[in-house]
């Protein structure tokens, strides 16, 4: 058993809308798995190489929370856990992004800037989308506290947005600034106001 390997798949194909349920980046099953140091040096890229950003700080240490999971057994998973939950609270608490380990996150995802940003622990969160402050991907109703959004890949989430219940964002999708989204946005559409409506197709000008 490796752990310096986690699961991510360099060739995998990309967390999209129609297959985020099974994101492969948690799946300890994929071949050819990105190392945890290469996951977290694309990360850093997608962060604009800055090591200081929160976002970035907040998807490594998400990155390390999944990564020490595949360490067996469970006493030999101790101390990086307790590392894990240590800095994850720091993250939280320092710069207000809430981003557990049982999240399926994509691989590129950007968290620009920071605060207020909550993502409920069954999220899914596809390739190369964009969270910004103030976003929460959370549950809608009390008594149904599982329900959570999958967004696809390149999902564009506008500051302030709140994407709230069992919806699904489609590949490519925007979500405006302070939208409150509460139904399912089909790929490539943009969702504005609250509740979001999807904004219609502009006529083409000639
Ligand atoms: C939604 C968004 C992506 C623009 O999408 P677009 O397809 O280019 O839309 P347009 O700018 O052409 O606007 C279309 C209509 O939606 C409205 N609209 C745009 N963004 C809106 C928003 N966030 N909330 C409510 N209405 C919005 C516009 O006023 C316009 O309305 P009108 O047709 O009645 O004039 C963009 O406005 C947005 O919200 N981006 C988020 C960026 C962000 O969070 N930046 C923070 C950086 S720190």
């Amino acid at each position: 058993m490796s752990i310096l390997k986690t699961a991510v798949n360099q060739s995998q194909p990309v967390i999209s809308a129609d297959n985020a349920a099974s994101n492969p980046v948690n799946d300890a099953a994929t071949a050819a798995p990105l190392s945890l140091w290469q996951q977290i040096r694309e990360d850093w890229q997608a962060h604009g190489r800055d090591w200081t950003k929160p976002g970035f700080r907040a998807v490594a240490v998400y990155r390390f929370g999944v990564w020490r999971m595949q360490i067996k057994p469970k006493l030999l998973r101790a101390p990086f856990s307790l590392l894990y939950r240590s800095l994850y609270r720091k993250i939280r608490n320092g710069y207000g992004i809430d981003l557990p380990y049982t999240v399926k996150l994509g691989r590129r995802v950007v968290i620009e800037h920071q605060n207020g940003i909550i993502i409920h622990g069954f999220s899914v969160i596809g390739d190369d989308c964009i969270i910004r402050q103030g976003v929460t991907l959370g549950n809608r109703y009390l008594d149904r506290p599982d329900d959570a959004p999958k967004l696809g890949a390149r999902v564009n989430v506008g500051a302030g947005a709140k994407i709230l219940g069992d919806v699904t964002i489609g590949d490519d999708a925007s979500i405006g600034a302070n939208a409150v989204v509460l139904s399912d946005v089909p790929n490539g559409q943009t969702a504005v106001g609250i509740p979001a409506k999807l904004l219609q197709a502009k006529p083409a000008q000639n």
